[in-house]
């Protein structure tokens, strides 16, 4: 057998419809007295109810996330967590949520209870981002990784269809990545192709019955593979990218990451052949295919915009994003070649199939 190192991450799982009900005893268990709850502006009602829920142990609701962490929104969470005494956070919500808490545990150590609404998959990793003067910096700290992570599938039959399908290849790209790492190891691989399969299934389902109670449990189920994916080994080319996309552009992370993940498999699929097999067959396609045209075309069965230009880009901010995702990059299986990098974006913002 090759070489590989394995690192698990410390973490508490709780997955089941209807699973927002085991909170109080989650927030019992780690000695929690005064939970402050994070939420978007959007998902209030929401981090009301967990309100409700948790009762006496609720200290306050500060809903004020948004999106890529922005350091002043950063410190108001603090300045929030600290005011109200907090010993706990419960961010329920998507990865904006969840970074939130993240910001706040990075410097306070205060524990994170995460309910995840969406299929992003920051809950099930320690890594954390803030964006200033629009730049966005990541970094990794076990301070952020939530303690727990309760998974309610109902609670994503709000996700809009449009939205679900964006936010499942987001959650794809993290396991197609591992697949490729330059650390993968054969656990995570097996989780890796296991998320594909069960995402490529339920997505097809939700967006034409976006209802569909076992296709949603099945989403969030492949969502946290995908999670724990991210969580354990390097990603490459795509995310890094899609950072540059997201925090430089502010473009929407979800629609970003599904629309860029055909052109960085394919930039990849010579050097990383094995990888991709993988990915392929659990699209259920041809192993011999390139898996870059096959998510083209999962794509556009799930009705994502295939273009960055549709959700935003400007075409003249194509040359400064190859050149910041040149900069300082991560490992990848191909070199990164600025002009190969340059014209996969041209082709990205355009919205045509990889080549
Ligand atoms: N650190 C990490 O490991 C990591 C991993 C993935 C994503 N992220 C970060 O997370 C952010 C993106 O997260 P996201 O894609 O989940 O988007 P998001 O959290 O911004 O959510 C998108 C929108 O959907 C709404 N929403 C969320 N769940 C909903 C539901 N069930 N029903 C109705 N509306 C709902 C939110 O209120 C928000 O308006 C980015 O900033 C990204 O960088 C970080």
């Amino acid at each position: 057998m090759e070489r590989f190192v394995y690192q698990g991450m410390p973490s508490r799982v709780v997955f089941e419809w209807g699973a927002l009900a085991t909170l109080p005893a989650e927030v019992e268990r780690l000695g929690a007295r005064r939970t402050l709850i994070l939420a978007t502006p959007d998902q209030r009602p929401l981090a009301d109810e967990v309100a409700r829920v948790l009762g006496a142990r609720a200290a306050g609701v500060h809903a004020q996330a948004v999106m890529h962490v922005p350091v002043e929104v950063a410190r108001a969470a603090r300045d929030a967590a600290q005011a109200l005494d907090a010993d706990c956070c419960v961010a329920v919500g998507g990865g904006s949520t969840i970074g939130l808490g993240k910001a706040i545990a990075l410097e306070s150590s205060l524990p994170i209870v995460a309910v995840p609404t969406t299929y992003a998959g920051s809950e099930m990793t320690p890594i954390y981002g803030l964006t200033e003067g629009r730049l966005k910096r990541t970094g990794r700290d076990t301070r952020v990784l939530p303690r727990t992570v309760i998974y309610d599938p109902s609670l994503t039959l709000s996700l809009p269809a449009a939205v679900s399908a964006a936010s499942g290849i987001n959650a794809m790209a993290h396991a197609v990545e591992a697949l490729y790492a330059e650390d993968a190891n054969p656990v995570i691989s097996l989780m890796a192709e296991e998320a594909i399969r069960a995402l490529g299934e339920a997505l097809h389902v939700i967006v034409c019955t976006p209802d569909d109670k076992a296709m949603r449990s099945r989403a969030l189920y492949g969502a946290w593979l995908a999670g724990t994916c991210l969580g354990s080994v390097g990603m490459a080319l795509h995310h890094k990218l899609c950072h540059t996309l997201g925090g430089t552009f502010n473009l929407p992370h979800a629609q970003t990451h599904a629309a860029m993940l055909p052109h960085t498999a394919h930039y990849n699929h010579a050097a990383a052949p094995g990888a991709l097999t993988r990915v392929a067959r659990a699209l259920g396609g041809n192993v011999a295919a390139d898996a870059g045209p096959l998510l083209f075309e999962l794509n556009r069965t799930l009705d994502i915009p295939a273009a960055l230009e549709q959700i935003g880009m400007p075409e003249e901010g194509l040359d400064e994003a190859a050149d910041l995702a040149c900069k300082n990059p991560y490992a990848n299986p191909r070199p990164i070649e600025r002009d190969a990098i340059r014209a996969l974006l041209q082709r990205a913002w355009q919205g045509s199939a990889p080549a």
